[in-house]
């Protein structure tokens, strides 16, 4: 393809490494500004070789604004190869960061990994995917090629990170909480029943704090996909299937077609306004929780929380996670703040990148 040849004159070759960027959406745009301004302040990054979203693979010809430019104005395109599946472009020590949501990028990571390739991936369906697809990416870091998953979960929170180094210390997990989806926060945050609930989630959805589609953070699937990846880190090995999940979502607003959904997000209305009239008459605080437990099994859904518990507390998108294990057995670790958004996300990925590149050089 021409434009794998490109790619090949415009970086010299893959010494170093590279980075290809797939997705620029979003998360992938705030990933190329924030490149760039880090390399104005002298952050020794490696070459930004290639971008990509679904409908166009773009080499960094010099100018990344350009690059992304182009991207963005690509055509709609049906059938063909997919950019992703031009692997071959793809070196031994190059940098792919994953900033799509795709299932079928997610199962290119392994791949990669296997071939020497890094991944840096705020996509979930990669570890936080089917339990054989998590072991695989695992296992293929073995032939040394590292994954940057920081991005995944509280948008680099070091919640992932601590897990892990807690259990290589030789602590065993026995639960962690958290409040782990920025939106539902949000929402949640903001609502006293002064409003309906769902004039908040408009709200949320025109500013971006949400999906398009506000069933997508609603059904607690995202949150799903978070604590499985918290989970597998902390060594227990569970499918999605594991995690009892309460949905918010009413079955009329969960049946409603895409366009249909605007209509239907007064159902949500009444089971919230009752939820939150009984946590305030006991002086608690509804909160959406990703739980699992050692003994207990794992879930997600709504609660209401004391004022005094740790994830009652926090403002607006952000996070929050608390670790109990055999070192914090009665009071837990508990990690707090700004957990979602284009720009923290973007940095957890870069961060990733050149501790990759650190690593290898
Ligand atoms: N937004 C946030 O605050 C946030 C925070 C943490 C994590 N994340 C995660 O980051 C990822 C990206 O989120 P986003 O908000 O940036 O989504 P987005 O705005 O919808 O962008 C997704 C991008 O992925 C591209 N894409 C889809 N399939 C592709 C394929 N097969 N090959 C190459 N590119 C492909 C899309 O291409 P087109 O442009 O052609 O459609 C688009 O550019 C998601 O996994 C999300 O869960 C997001």
């Amino acid at each position: 393809m021409s434009s794998v040849t490109r790619i090949r004159s415009a970086t010299g070759g893959a010494r170093g490494g590279r980075i290809a960027l797939l997705g620029t959406g979003v998360v992938g745009s705030a990933v190329v500004a924030r490149y760039r301004q880090l390399v104005e302040r002298g952050v020794p990054l490696p070459p930004f070789a290639w971008l990509s979203n679904s409908r166009a693979q773009v080499a960094n010809e010099g100018s990344l604004e350009d690059a992304i430019a182009r991207a963005h104005a690509a055509p709609r395109q049906h059938g063909g190869v997919p950019p992703w599946a031009e692997g071959e472009a793809l070196a031994r020590g190059d940098i792919v960061i994953d900033a799509t949501a795709s299932d079928t990028v997610a199962g290119w990571h392994a791949e990669w990994l296997l071939r020497g390739i890094h991944v840096v991936t705020a996509n979930k369906l990669g570890n936080g995917g089917d339990l054989a697809r998590a072991q695989a990416i695992v296992d293929a870091q073995r032939e040394g090629a590292r994954y940057g998953d920081s991005a995944t979960v509280g948008a680099g929170l070091p919640a992932l990170r601590l897990i892990r180094e807690l259990v290589a210390g030789g602590d065993r997990i026995h639960a962690v909480e958290g409040v782990l989806s920025g939106s539902l926060a949000w929402l949640l945050s903001r609502f006293d029943d002064t409003r309906p609930f769902s004039d908040l989630v408009r709200e949320a959805r025109d500013a971006g704090y949400a999906e398009p589609d506000p069933r997508q953070d609603l059904s607690g699937e995202d949150v799903r996909r978070k604590l499985l990846i918290l989970a597998r880190a902390a060594g227990l090995p569970l499918e999605a299937r594991d995690i009892r999940v309460s949905s918010l979502v009413p079955d009329a607003l969960r049946d409603a077609a895409p366009d249909a959904v605007d209509a239907q997000l007064n159902t949500l209305d009444k089971p919230l306004r009752e939820r939150f009239v009984t946590a305030y008459r006991s002086d608690a605080r509804l909160c959406f929780v990703g739980r699992f437990d050692a003994e207990r099994g794992a879930s997600v859904g709504l609660r209401a929380l004391p004022l005094s518990h740790p994830l009652a507390s926090g403002h607006g998108t952000e996070n929050r996670a608390a670790i109990f294990s055999d070192r914090y057995p009665d009071r837990p670790l508990v990690i707090q703040g700004p957990g979602a958004g284009a720009g923290v996300t973007a940095a957890a990925l870069l961060d990733d990148v050149l501790r990759i590149a650190r690593q290898a050089g």
